[in-house]
Order: C-alpha cells, then structure tokens, then sequence
C-alpha cells in the first residue's frame, strides 16, 4: 500500500512538473527547474544532467548542489560526443542493457572496455542511474541519478516514471531551444528593419537640403544632453523609476532607445509632400496641418516593431510642448514621454542653428537665450539646464 501511494506522489509531481516545464523558455531555468524536481522528487543526494547544445554541437554539464556531488574538475562543463554514457546511448549495436536506462550495478568489472569506460562515467558523476531523453533519434538529455538518501536501489516503477519525464523534459528543452531561437531571429530582423529605415532616413535628407546632417546631430545632441542629465542631478534615473531599482542595464537600454528614436524622430516626414517640406514661402494653415502629421506617421511606421515601444514616444511627442500646446497630443508637463523631451531640445537648437527654407540660421548664442527662455514653456526645465551645462562644457 505504501508503494501505491508513493508512486501516486511520483506521478503527480512528475506530472505537475511536466506542466510547469513546458512554460520555461529559458533552458538554463529550465534544467534548474528539472534537478530541483528529480532530487525532491525521488529523494536524492543530488542529481546532474547532460543537455546538449546545437551551436557547439556538445553536451553542457549541470549539476545540483549535493553534499556527494560531482567530482568533475571545474571548467569541465562540457562534453563531445565521443564521450562513451553519449556512444552507449546513441549506438544501438553498444545497448547491451538497453536503452530506457543504464545503472552502475549493472556494469561488471569485465575485460569489456567500454562497460569499464561508462563505469568510470558513473564514478564520475557519483551516479547510480543514468537515465536518456531522446526528441526523434537525437539524444537531448541524460539525466546521473545520485544515491537515494535511504541508500536503497532505485525500483523499476521509479525508472519508469524517469523515463517517462526524461520525455517530457526532452519535449520542455526543444521549445525553450525554439523560443530562444525565435528571439534571435527577430533580434536579426530588428536590426535589418533598423537599417531600412536608417536608409529611409537618409533617403529624406538626401531629398531636401535643408535637412542634410539634421539627423545625426541631433542624436548627437540628445545623447550629450543624456549624459549630462546623469551626472548633474540624477534625471535619468528619476524619471526611469517605474521600477524598483534603476540597474546600469536600464540606462543602457534607455541610451540606446534614445539614440534610436532620435535618428527616426523625423521619418514620417517621408509621408509629407516634398513641395511642402522644401517650401520657400510661409507655410499656410492646412499645410502646417500636413507636416504636423509626420509625428504620427513616423510611430505608425516603427509601431510595427515590438521593441520599439520607447524609441515610438520620442518620435510620436517630439513637438510637445511642456506647457501643453504642442503637437500632436497637446500633453504637458511630466506627461510628455521622457524620451520626447530629451529630443524636443536637441531638435529645437539643430532647427534654431541651421538654414531652414523660410530663414537663414540664428547664431548659437541667439539660440541658447531662446532654448533658456522656453523653460518650463516649451521645454522641460531640468533638460534645458543639462544642454546648457553641456554647452558650457564644449560637448555642443
Ligand atoms: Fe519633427
């Protein structure tokens, strides 16, 4: 009765086990998971698993913490497949045991030199039991039981359910192996829709002349304006304390968003007559209408990319004004993006500085008294005062 019971515990943790894998696209969680579950589980001293890994074509070694666990030297965390536990398992003609599994007490100490090598294997790894995960033909996993904490032998009801969730773990690696490479293939497509649209963006500049370079300055600009926010009063991290605690990374990631959506602020300015983007006189109202839609133009193009949630903002609330009556939303204050704020500066001073179609271009000082003047008016205070301090120091 007390064996019934206890296989009933093994096939519900299994089973609750094989749930919860399935939903880990990480395989490095995903193998912490599954030792976690073995040693609990059958009550093991500790348990390690080989899993192979496609880009080195290898086997990687994870162990759990045990008190008798691997005597495997460090740094010896990967292993090819001439290893003889990888030969016996993929070798039909090697399976004298058969292939569910393989224990330490079956292998004698004969002359036969392969037993004699998957024995040294076991000594290895301090195991008992060695259990293999197969997805078609391939060997994926192979699971080194350690010693029971009863110190008694694994029963053959207990093997089964081994090899029954070695599938399920076999089944749980593929799809963390799928997502992850799904996530690279669209990092890779990120970064070749990135480069269309730089070459969008150029394609704009090269179209008028009076955009030429305005781009990359004023990404330059932003990202000095950026800098120095940091390091004179902490606005970076202020205004990123969504979450907890603002990690280097975060900065990193918010850096490079910024840099991003300061090279696209203008693209939907692709969607703009050309007449009205080089017109010479004074814009009249329905065309001033016409260009204020390149902001949402421009979100409308890059929304189609997911990670492009923040780099969107700058590009969508880049006419903002701080006291609400920008464009194209009319938001104010603190509820502008960040993101948009930055540029909105950068922007400003690179239009102030240069030729336009309509005037020829203010001098740097004219434009510093007009970006200083606008604060809390058209700009964010704290942002004009890390441009002008940037000023100061030469970065402008
Ligand atoms: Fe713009």
């Amino acid at each position: 009765m007390e064996t019934l019971e206890r296989q009933k515990d093994y096939k519900e943790a299994l089973e609750k086990a094989a749930k919860q894998m399935i939903l880990i696209h990480n395989v490095d969680i995903l193998v912490k998971m599954i030792l976690r579950t073995v040693v609990r589980t059958l009550r093991l001293e500790h348990v390690s698993i080989l899993v192979y890994d496609k880009a080195h074509d290898a086997y990687v070694v994870h162990s759990s913490r045990g008190k008798a666990g691997l005597k495997i030297p460090k740094g010896f965390a990967r292993i090819t497949n001439d290893n003889p536990v990888i030969q016996y398992f993929t070798d039909h003609n090697l399976q004298v045991f058969g292939k569910d599994y393989l224990l330490f007490s079956q292998l004698k100490d004969s002359q036969d030199v392969l037993q004699q090598e998957l024995k040294n294997q076991f000594l290895l790894y301090n195991a008992k039991a060695c259990i293999p995960g197969f997805f078609r033909e391939r060997l994926v996993c192979a699971l080194f039981l350690g010693e029971k904490l009863e110190k008694i032998d694994f029963t053959s009801d207990e093997l089964g359910f081994m090899s029954a969730l070695s599938s399920d773990v076999v089944m749980a690696i593929q799809n963390a192996n799928l997502f992850q490479d799904l996530n690279e293939q669209l990092l890779k497509n990120k970064n070749l829709f990135l480069q269309t649209v730089f070459a969008l963006s150029s394609a704009i500049e090269a179209k008028d002349q009076y955009m030429q370079g305005h781009t990359e300055r004023v990404t330059r600009y932003a990202l000095v304006i950026a800098h120095n926010l940091m390091r004179s009063n902490q606005v970076i991290v202020d205004n990123l304390k969504v979450i907890d605690k603002v990690t280097d990374a975060d900065i990193k990631k918010f850096l490079e968003n910024l840099r991003i959506s300061a090279m696209l602020h203008d693209i939907g300015k692709i969607g703009i007559p050309e007449a009205i983007l080089n017109k010479k006189l004074e814009l009249n109202d329905l065309e001033r209408e016409e260009i204020k839609k390149h902001t949402y133009i421009g979100a409308k193009i890059l929304s189609e990319v997911n990670e492009f949630y923040e780099p969107v903002l700058g590009v969508k609330h880049h006419h903002e004004r701080y006291d609400g009556t920008g464009y194209p939303e009319g938001l104010a204050g603190e509820k502008i993006p960040f993101i948009a704020r930055i540029i909105s500066v950068a922007d400003a001073y690179d239009a102030m500085t240069t030729d336009r179609p309509y005037r020829v271009a203010l001098t740097k000082e004219k434009a510093l008294l007009i970006i200083e003047a606008g604060k809390s008016k058209q700009f964010d205070a704290s942002i004009v005062d890390a441009f002008l301090l940037a000023y100061k120091k030469g970065e402008i």
